[in-house]
């Protein structure tokens, strides 16, 4: 039984308006009635578990996640399949990316039971919002914030756990339609022993900018490149990167530290062996990226993330011009492990490797 105590909301949104809401819900713009939450001191590690209305939080101006940026976070999403029933996709891993993440911050790491405790029993308060629209998800939000009001830059001793939920349609608004991408060398978003395989606001919070010169390009996202000669490609402002050559490789950024360790990432890794092919994790030079592409060596480039699913790449722009994947359009092998994914996530097809886990 979950050790997440239920607080009901008095004022939750009436049925109609939050159908409504769910009909078009949009990426991350609409939230449920409830949140998880806990707190941790030193003194008596994580307490009061619990369910409770949504609302706005009431912190002290000083505390350290407004002045050093302490904090870190997760995105999965839980699926209602046809029957109705609600399942997650791995949740497992996200507990375990989120322990990493937070130790990288100096944050306690939640256990792996806490945090599937924390997903289930919103999910079951609040399950009426779980839409059940074609590609559409209930979108969960863990974080974790250090709150002890001090200035001195040290670890905060009172830290606040919670998880938001918002029914949300995919993140790219038109679909698969495809993406074009800026390659940036005015900014990095990670360096060897800095954050970048944590998940945290601070990682997001620098590809701002970088996200604005992309558009400034004409383009729609922002990818990084590393700090090595020669320079080589590393992820996007919040998805990983894949390339599915002519004779059937799928190549990706290989985890240097500096990468974030996607669950999408793990899990097409994974099953590409069922569509044909070879994995190749690797430094990928951005010359040679380059050259592949004009070339038609690369035949297909995609991002991919939770909230991304697998999202096809267009182009690639920098300051050598425009170098168009393919013809431009989505991939055969794009599509297809696109489906294989949604498929599994959606419980169109049986789960043969385990990987989902009912809410
Ligand atoms: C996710 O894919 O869940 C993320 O956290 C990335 C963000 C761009 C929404």
């Amino acid at each position: 039984m979950s050790s997440f105590v239920v607080q009901h909301n008095p004022h939750v949104l009436p049925a109609a308006d939050r159908e409504r809401l769910m009909a078009d819900p949009g990426f991350g713009k609409v939230f449920s009635d409830h949140m998880a939450w806990a707190a941790w001191t030193p003194e008596r590690g994580w307490h009061d578990r619990s369910i409770r209305p949504y609302g706005p939080l009431q912190l002290d101006p000083a505390s350290a996640i407004f002045h050093y940026g302490q904090e870190v976070f997760e995105g999965l999403k839980a699926y209602r399949h046809a029957d109705s029933s609600v399942w997650a996709f791995r949740p497992e891993m996200n507990a375990a990316r989120m322990a990493a993440s937070a130790t990288r911050l100096a944050l306690p790491p939640l256990s792996e039971g806490d945090f599937l405790d924390s997903i289930q029993a919103l999910v079951e308060t609040d399950r009426d919002w779980v839409p059940g629209g074609e590609e559409q998800s209930f979108y969960l939000r863990p974080f974790m914030i250090g709150v002890t009001p001090a200035m001195a830059v040290k670890p905060s001793r009172h830290v606040l756990y919670a998880v938001i939920g918002s029914p949300s349609s995919p993140y790219f608004e038109a679909g698969v339609r495809p993406v074009s991408i800026w390659l940036t060398r005015t900014y990095a978003r990670a360096g060897a022993g800095g954050t970048g395989a944590a998940k945290c606001g601070g990682n997001y919070a620098s590809s701002m900018a970088a996200q604005l010169e992309a558009e400034s390009q004409g383009c729609d996202q922002v990818a990084f490149v590393d700090a090595g000669s020669p320079a080589s490609v590393e992820e996007l402002g919040g998805m990983n990167i894949m390339a599915v050559t002519r004779d059937g490789e799928l190549h990706t950024p290989q985890l240097t530290g500096t990468i974030l360790p996607g669950v999408t990432r793990a899990s097409i890794l994974d099953i590409a062996a069922d569509h044909g092919l070879r994995v190749v994790e690797r430094r990928i030079p951005v010359s040679s990226l380059l050259d592949d592409i004009d070339a038609g060596t690369v035949a297909e480039l995609f991002a991919c993330g939770t909230a991304a699913v697998i999202t096809p790449i267009s182009q690639l722009k920098d300051d050598s011009g425009v170098h168009r994947v393919g013809d431009g359009q989505a991939g055969p092998m794009t599509l297809e492990l696109r489906q294989h994914l949604t498929d599994l996530q959606y419980g169109r097809r049986p789960d043969d490797r385990g990987w989902l886990r009912r809410l």
